[in-house]
């Protein structure tokens, strides 16, 4: 078993669609261990971020993380961080594999419904950035 790390972005709590993409997420065998709602910062947007820093589109990045709230979750699978990337689909909606999260939900590269981990590194950093070991419930 392995974690990976989730946020719901603004555009899918926007549109109520937190529900829909937890659905997707549970019918392809991750479970949610942990999951809270909240409204990041720009410090913390630019500090989650802070490995795009660099790229031409870091400020509407953070503008737009920042507009509503998301949903940061923990998921638990085997490979979670292979399978969860495969639940997903290609960043950009328009690769998008059928019934993939983004191909089903996703409005642009940028407003792209859900963000998770490219490397189980990264999950244990990213989650620790927003939960504590208690808060993790397998
Ligand atoms: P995410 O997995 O959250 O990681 C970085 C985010 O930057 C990415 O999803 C996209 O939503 C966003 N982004 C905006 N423009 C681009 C771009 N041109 N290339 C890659 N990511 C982009």
């Amino acid at each position: 078993m392995s974690r990976t790390f989730s946020i719901l972005k603004p555009d899918a709590t926007r549109r109520n669609l937190t529900g829909a993409v937890n659905a997707v997420i549970e019918a392809a065998g991750l479970r949610i261990v942990a999951q809270k709602r909240v409204h990041f910062t720009k410090a913390q947007a630019e500090r989650f971020y802070g490995v795009h820093s660099a790229r031409p589109f870091f400020g509407e990045l953070v503008e737009q993380m920042t507009a509503a709230p998301v949903v940061v979750q923990v998921l638990e699978a085997d490979d979670a961080v292979v399978k969860y990337r495969e639940v997903l689909g290609a960043t950009n909606p328009e690769q998008a594999a059928e019934g993939t999260v983004r191909k089903l939900f996703a409005l642009s590269i940028g407003e792209n419904t859900a963000h998770g981990s490219d490397s189980d590194e990264n999950a244990a950093i990213e989650i620790a950035q927003f939960f504590s070991e208690a808060e993790i419930v397998g």
